[in-house]
């Protein structure tokens, strides 16, 4: 990063952030990218520029889109967000489920709501990292497109999704028009994200790059960082390894788990502000996340490292459990 070559990307004469948008949009299979400072940006410029004011937008219950973008995708792009139900395993809407919103939608009366563009999420976050397979993406896609919608895909953990999957990326971005991904989460890179598209979108998406503040000058140092973010995919499957390792070992203090398909680790307990803090007091950071407790691998994770928490959580276990019995004893 510190011999990045840089320039003004405002301008679009970074030679980094060129070669990284570049190098994304091969990856992703599409014909252009651009660089953001983040996945929230990536995700509010893509949808900017989908929707007109008063369009509604579909995306899986519980999307990042619908729950954690300070609602920026009704304020700011001015769509009108419908939830789909996730009815065919965990973050995964089916086709059906998205024909029922989208069945007469190529046909709106003029006095009646568009629905006018389909936002999936791979992986699905709030689900706990969930992966949606190239087939089950394929015919979300398709029944989308069936009544004239547009397509974008939240990527911002896509990379674990292709490597949980071990195919490349580009197969579960297949028919979509946009594509967010992000470097600075599991792949460890400090800043950075990029939406992908087509030419005509990439240009449309840099002027509301601009307006939104994203455009900057020197970011090849950043760029530099998410390029070597990218020479590092495969190293992933350790975070999902020890993703299994962490829930292994919380199911044998009987924990709630939910089954980490990559690298995010959920877990239902009786009372989340209760347990984060008595995780914390151990020196273990996790986050709540859709009622339950939300642990994330990342490359800074080692298996030694998971087995230290899982040794300090039983031991906080244990401890609670002496106090218990004294309490019951006197009582
Ligand atoms: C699925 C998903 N999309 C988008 C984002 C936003 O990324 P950022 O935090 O870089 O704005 C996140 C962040 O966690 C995410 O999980």
């Amino acid at each position: 990063m510190a011999e990045a070559e840089v320039g003004d990307n405002v301008i679009d004469v970074d030679p980094t952030i060129r070669a990284l948008e570049e190098r994304v949009a091969e990856l992703l299979g599409k014909p252009a990218a651009l660089w953001t400072p983040s996945g929230t940006m990536a995700n509010l410029i893509a949808l900017s520029v989908h929707l007109r004011r008063g369009d509604r937008f579909l995306a899986p219950r519980g999307a990042h889109v619908l729950t954690n973008e300070l609602g920026s995708a009704a304020w700011l792009a001015g769509g009108m967000p419908e939830p789909i139900e996730t009815d065919a395993g965990p973050g995964r809407p089916s086709s059906t489920a998205v024909r029922r919103l989208t069945a007469g939608a190529s046909k709106t009366p003029y006095y009646a709501l568009r629905t006018t563009l389909l936002c999936l999420e791979n992986t699905h976050n709030a689900a706990g990292g969930a992966v949606t397979p190239p087939d089950e993406h394929a015919q979300l896609v398709a029944t989308a497109r069936d009544s004239g919608l547009a397509v974008h895909l939240d990527g911002a953990r896509l990379w674990n999704a292709a490597v949980a999957l071990d195919v490349p990326p580009a197969a579960l971005t297949v028919g979509t028009d946009t594509v967010s991904v992000c470097f600075s989460k599991g792949l460890g890179a400090p800043v950075g994200s990029a939406v992908a598209g087509s030419i005509a979108f990439v240009e449309q998406a840099r002027r509301m790059r601009q307006m939104l503040g994203g455009g900057v000058r020197q970011g090849g140092i950043l760029a530099a960082g998410c390029l070597h973010a990218l020479d590092n995919l495969d190293d992933l499957a350790a975070d999902h390894a020890n993703a299994e390792r962490l829930a292994d070992g919380l199911r044998e203090f009987d924990w709630d788990v939910v089954q980490p398909e990559t690298n995010i680790v959920l877990a239902g307990v009786a009372d989340v502000p209760a347990t984060l803090a008595a995780l914390r007091d151990v020196g273990v950071l996790a986050l709540p996340m859709a009622g339950k407790v939300r642990f994330v691998t990342h490359r800074d994770v080692t298996a030694a490292e998971i087995d230290e928490v899982l040794r300090r959580i039983g031991e906080e276990r244990a401890r609670r459990e002496r106090r218990h019995e004294a309490t019951t004893v006197r009582a």
